[in-house]
């Protein structure tokens, strides 16, 4: 079975992209400790040891995700992407489209996040918003991304998997 496509994303935004897919889906899973925590503080009531963990973790992965983003953000910026598979114009502003709204919501969701706990609390139900957020982009993009893998086959969901064996054409 050959594995190897032309026309791929660099290692390192293949590696970032999937480090911070799965630091994301941390965060969306295990964020209700973090409001454990908030009502916690407000109502002066003991935390459990679980969510106090979780919590703690919550803040720590949530910061590295901005670090990463911003690390990604910079690779995006001076590389490029390869460009689209075959399709129409429709489908190439859609995807485009869904990309940067990722780009925003990782850099808002923790940016708000740290204004909740260091700053105002009242901006934690801003920052609530982030779960719905999220989960509609990712069914929406990881949809995508397995229609374009499973019906239209152009090799969309490898350039995420697999490194390149000629280099690339952006
Ligand atoms: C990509 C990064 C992040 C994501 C996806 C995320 C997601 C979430 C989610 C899903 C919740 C719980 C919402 C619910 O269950 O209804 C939550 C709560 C919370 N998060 Fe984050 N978060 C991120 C980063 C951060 C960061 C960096 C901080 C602080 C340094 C933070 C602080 C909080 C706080 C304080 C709450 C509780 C808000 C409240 O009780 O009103 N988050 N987050
Ligand atoms: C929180 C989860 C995710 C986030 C934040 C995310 C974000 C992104 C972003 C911003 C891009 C644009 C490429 C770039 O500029 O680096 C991208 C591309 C891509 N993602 Fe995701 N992604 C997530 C989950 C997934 C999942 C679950 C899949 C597969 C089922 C997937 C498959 C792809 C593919 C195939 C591309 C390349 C699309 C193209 O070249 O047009 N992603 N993703």
């Amino acid at each position: 079975m050959n594995l190897q496509v032309d026309n791929s994303y660099a290692p390192i935004q293949i590696g970032l992209h999937w480090l911070i897919a799965a630091l994301v889906l941390f965060q969306l899973v295990f964020g209700e400790s973090m409001v454990a925590a908030t009502d916690a503080a407000e109502e002066g009531t003991t935390l459990g040891a679980t969510d106090a963990v979780l919590a703690t973790a919550h803040y720590w992965v949530g910061i590295s995700v901005l670090v990463l983003f911003a690390v990604r953000l910079a690779v995006r910026l001076r590389l490029g992407a390869p460009a689209p598979a075959e399709g129409n114009a429709l489908m190439a502003l859609a995807a485009r489209t869904t990309h940067w709204l990722f780009y925003i919501l990782l850099a808002v969701v923790p940016v708000t996040g740290l204004i909740t706990v260091h700053i105002n609390p009242g901006m934690g139900e801003f920052h609530q918003l982030a779960k719905p957020a999220f989960i509609v982009l990712i069914v929406i993009h990881a949809g995508a991304a397995l229609f374009h893998h499973f019906v239209l086959r152009d090799g969309t969901l490898k350039r995420m998997l697999i490194i390149a064996k000629s280099g690339r054409s952006a």
